[in-house]
């Protein structure tokens, strides 16, 4: 699974901000939530709150965690891991790559720290 899929350059996610990838496109059974960290960097996780029926794409992007935008939830970037209740199922997480301003999506591959 070498084949990315391009979702976007840098500009069309403001720091904080977060995009839904529909999962007609990524080929994974949840659409992807697209976000961009207040340092800068590109995470994915899917895009729908393990605690109910949110899109974490609508949340807040801070410090490495994304807060659902329901019931505040929080999951890590980088690992997928409950920071706050009420969720307590993890989100999966997918990896993304930035390349010359694009941003690159592998869905069902595991992010590189
Ligand atoms: S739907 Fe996300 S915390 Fe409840």
């Amino acid at each position: 699974m070498d084949d990315g899929i391009k979702v976007g350059t840098t500009g069309d996610i403001p720091e904080g901000e977060g995009r839904t990838i529909p999962k007609q496109l990524t080929g994974t059974d949840d659409d992807i939530a697209v976000l961009h960290d207040t340092d800068g960097t590109f995470w994915a996780l899917n895009d729908t709150c393990t605690h109910a029926d949110a899109s974490l794409a609508e949340g807040w992007v801070e410090n490495g965690c994304v807060e659902c935008p329901i019931h505040s939830s929080k999951f890590d970037l980088k690992t997928g891991k409950v920071t706050g209740f009420p969720a307590t199922k993890d989100a999966v997480c997918h990896r993304v790559e930035v390349r010359g301003g694009d941003i690159w999506l592998f869905p069902n591959e595991t992010p590189t720290s």
